[in-house]
């Protein structure tokens, strides 16, 4: 009987010592593997950073145009603004949708009046960083593209700048919002103020 429990004991811890030694090396095999798995995704990281230059940066701001928090709230605000388009249903997010990563998904953007663009509308996201704006290049930055886009005859369709100031300044939540986002300026609801952010 001594003898028997004895070799229980021993067979019982020798079953331990089996299930604690399988479960390292299980662990370390996993572990081995993780690491393993890890190293060619870092070699393919330092290859693309070596072909395509370092990621993007967080912010794209102009060396003309700082951003500043009360630009980029008057900016938001802007976007979807359709008060300042001639059949009064246009804004910047009717083709550059951020559902849909900022690009329309059409063959041909539709503006004011369901009249068709020559293109569709690509992605604004990312568009700060580009050398220039439009499929042609026909657009110097995305200030410059955002103002032409007010007087685009088949996108807002305004007849004029002033046609969008007299706009903008009706609208009472307007005139402060600019004035906070342009505190130098005596007058800032302006063509190009409006259109920087
Ligand atoms: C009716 C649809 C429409 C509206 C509204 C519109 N866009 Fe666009 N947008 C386009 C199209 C189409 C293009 C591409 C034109 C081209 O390449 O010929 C474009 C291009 C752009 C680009 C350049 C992207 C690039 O990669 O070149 C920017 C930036 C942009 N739009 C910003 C705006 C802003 C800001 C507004 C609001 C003020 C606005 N858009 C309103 C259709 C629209």
């Amino acid at each position: 009987m001594k003898h028997k429990i004895r070799s229980y004991v021993i067979q019982y811890g020798k079953r331990n010592w089996f299930a604690f030694s399988s479960l390292t090396f299980i662990m370390s095999v996993t572990l081995m593997t993780l690491s393993f798995a890890a190293s060619p995704d870092e070699d393919l990281l330092k290859k693309a950073k070596q072909i395509f230059g370092p990621p993007l940066p967080e912010v794209i701001s102009s060396g003309t145009n700082p951003l500043t928090p009360e630009k980029i709230n008057l900016g938001k605000i802007l976007f979807y603004e359709t008060r300042i388009s001639i059949d009064g249903t246009v804004n910047c997010a009717r083709c550059h949708p951020f559902s849909l990563y900022g690009a329309d998904g059409l063959r041909k953007a539709i503006g004011h009046d369901a009249q068709a663009n020559p293109r569709n509308a690509p992605t604004v996201l990312n568009a700060a960083g580009q050398i220039s704006e439009h499929l042609i290049g026909n657009r110097q930055d995305v200030e410059d593209q955002a103002k032409q886009s007010v007087l685009g005859p088949a996108t807002f369709g305004m007849p004029s700048y002033d046609a969008v100031d007299k706009k903008l300044r009706e609208i009472e939540g307007y005139p402060p919002l600019f004035q906070k986002a342009f505190p130098g300026d005596k007058d800032p609801i302006t063509p190009d103020n409006a259109t920087s952010q």
